[in-house]
This record gives structure tokens, sequence and C-alpha cells, in this order.
């Protein structure tokens, strides 16, 4: 899909999690990071904020939540987020956005949240063990897609690249838009749309399923070359003859590569398999070669950025302030319209 980029807002919010691996890299954070330099070159602006609130119902060690969140701004920046361009902040440091949820609530029908994904598979999961329906569900589950609503509108959003797990919660959120500016008969909220990108494949891990985090089947991105050779020389092969002539569309090591080699080594490999004759231990290498080259850069800007990590703290602080003046007319506008109120100087 072509997008119209010109003067739009493109806005992604990342919940902090312990592990990244290539499987987010290029699935996620590489594409979301390419299409905010695109709107950047088209005068549009770019927002990207770690969703620390959003992980509170996850993560309840403090340590732990300060550490992943500490390691999702080093990783990031080390991908490429340039903090003088974009918009990089820590969700918690914008308090509009929490006061931009509290109105949306009134806005929103319970139905919706009752119908939310993650509300619905905690539900099943309790049903399932023939327990009460909401048993250990807390209301920071419940209301999570409106507070994902109000990261999105408390900047008028145009556009959410998100995953596909995602798109729910912002179809609720241009729902909920749209609940308010029918109430009020005008366009007081925009309505935003979710970007995925359907030609990322999903990268398989290690073992051939989806390469994920809770599958311990990962090929991590921020790692030395060594840990990255030794997660490559893990992936799964089977016992075909060398010399074999194979469909690579069936080897797992092909699959692989296609999605996180370069297209000179991926068109080597695909030969190699296709005529026989090239042994997967050569095949591990060159990917772990590959990999290794494009991910060095990433790696070593990352210890470059933890090291010094009150700079980085300095950045989220500039960003959120920058945030907050994007929040704030959009708020404003809207408790003015609620309240009957004016909202200068407030
Ligand atoms: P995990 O499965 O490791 O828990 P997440 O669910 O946190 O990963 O995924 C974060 C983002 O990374 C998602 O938006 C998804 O699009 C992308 N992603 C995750 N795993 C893969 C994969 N194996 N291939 C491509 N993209 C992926
Ligand atoms: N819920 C998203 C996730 O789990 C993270 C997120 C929070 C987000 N707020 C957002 C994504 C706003 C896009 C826009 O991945």
């Amino acid at each position: 899909m072509q997008l119209q980029l010109q003067h739009k807002i493109v806005l992604t919010g990342v919940k902090p999690t312990g592990t990244l691996h290539i499987g987010n890299y290029y699935g996620a954070i590489k594409p979301a990071i390419d299409l905010g330099h695109a709107v950047l070159a088209q005068g549009g602006q770019h927002v990207m904020f770690i969703a620390d609130y959003h992980a509170v119902n996850y993560l309840k060690d403090p340590v732990q939540m300060q550490e992943c969140s500490e390691r999702i701004a080093c990783a990031y920046l080390a991908c490429g987020v340039d903090p003088s361009k974009t918009i990089f902040y820590r969700q918690s440091d914008v308090p509009e956005v929490f006061e931009m949820t509290t109105l949306l609530t009134n806005f929103t029908p319970k139905g919706f949240m009752n119908k939310a994904h993650a509300y619905k598979a905690a539900v099943d999961k309790n049903l399932a063990k023939g327990e009460p329906q909401d048993a250990g569900i807390n209301m920071g589950l419940y209301n999570y897609p409106i507070l994902m609503a109000a990261d999105i509108l408390t900047y008028g959003s145009d556009y959410v690249p998100v995953g596909k797990d995602q798109v729910q919660h912002v179809e609720i959120t241009a729902d909920i838009a749209g609940a308010v500016n029918a109430c009020y008969g005008q366009q007081i909220l925009k309505i935003p749309q979710a970007i995925t990108s359907d030609d990322t494949a999903i990268i398989p891990g290690t073992d051939g399923r989806k390469m994920s985090k809770s599958y311990g089947n990962v090929i991590p991105l921020i790692a030395s070359a060594e840990e990255i050779r030794k997660a490559v020389m893990g992936i799964k092969t089977d016992c075909q003859d060398i010399n074999a002539q194979k469909n690579p569309d069936e080897i797992l090591l092909y699959q692989i590569a296609r999605g996180v080699c370069p297209e000179a080594v991926v068109m080597e490999i695909k030969e190699g398999l296709t005529q026989g004759g090239m042994g997967y231990g050569t095949i591990k290498k060159m990917m772990a070669e590959s990999i290794v080259k494009e991910l060095a850069p990433i790696y070593d800007a990352y210890q470059g950025y933890k090291a010094n990590y009150s700079k980085v703290e300095e950045m989220l602080q500039e960003g959120a302030k920058r945030a907050r003046a994007l929040a704030r007319p959009v708020l404003d506008s809207f408790k003015a319209i609620v309240l009957n109120k004016s909202m200068k100087g407030k």
C-alpha cells in the first residue's frame, strides 16, 4: 500500500521487554524506524515511546522494569532512532496521556473491552480451568486498549505501525475517537489507521517454529559475534546427503536466511541447496558472518548508549517535553469542548 505521508503523524509504542531478537528487528523495529524516516522526510512527525505503563501488569519487579525500559531505549537508539528528529520518550513522563485516558473511558462502551483479545484470552483460560471468568484479571488488563487509545489520540496520530496482534487495539481506538466525534457533532479527535507490513514474513526460530522469546528459539538482536554464531549453529537441520539436490523452501536454514540475510547471500545459499554440494555447516557459517556484519554496528552502538545511560535519560526527558507540547493542544481542545470552558493558560 502506498501511504500518503506528507505532514502526517506516525506513532509507535513499544512495550519494554527483556529479550529482543532478529525476528523483532526485521519484523517490527526496522520497518517502524524506516517508516519514521520516511514521514520525517515528508515534513511529518515521528513519535516513538516506551510503553512502561502498559507493562506494569506484566512486570511488577521495579528493578526489572527499569532495566527493561533502559534496554529498550538503548536498543531503539542503536537501531537508528534519531532523537533529534523522532519524538522519543517514556509514556510515564507524559501526564496528558493519563488525563486523556480518564476522559476516553466515558466514551468507551464496556462491550468493546469485553471483546478485546487479551481480556478474552484471559477469560477463556480461566473458564478452561473451571475458574470464575474474571479470576485474577485486573482493570489494568481490562482497560489496556483505552490506555493505548489515549497514547494514539493524544498526539493526533494518523498512522500506527503495529504487529498483527495489535490491529484490534487500533481499531478500538478509531471506534472510540468516532464515538467522541459523534457525541459532539464535530471532528475533535483524529481517526487513526493501523499499518501492518504484510510483506514482512514471519521469521522462523532455530527450531522451526515462529521465532519468539516465549519459545527460547531466538537469534538475539543485541548480542556479541560469539553469541550470534552460537545461536546460528544451533539452527535445526535434517540429515539429507550433502550432495542431494534440495528444495530450498523446505530447508529451515534457507527460510531464516531469506528473512535476515542480504540478497546476495540468500541467492548463494539457494543455489548451493538447489544444486547440492553445499553443506549445512558451510551455510550456517555464511549466515552467521552475514548476520554478525549487519548487527555488529547495532551491538557497538548499544554498548555505547548503555555505558552512557545518563545521556539517554536526558534524551528521553527532552523527548517527553516535545511530546507534551504536541499533546497539550489536542487534550485542551477536547477538554474545552467537554467542559465548555477555555483551557488557555492552564
Ligand atoms: P515475541 O513473539 O518474541 O514475544 P513480540 O510478540 O513481543 O515477540 O513481538 C513484537 C513485534 O515483533 C511484533 O509486532 C511482531 O510483528 C514482531 N515479531 C515478533 N516475532 C517475529 C518473527 N518471528 N518474525 C517477524 N516478526 C516478528
Ligand atoms: N500494546 C502495544 C504492544 O503490546 C504497545 C503499545 C502501547 C502501542 N501503546 C501503543 C503500540 C500505541 C502502538 C501505539 O505491542
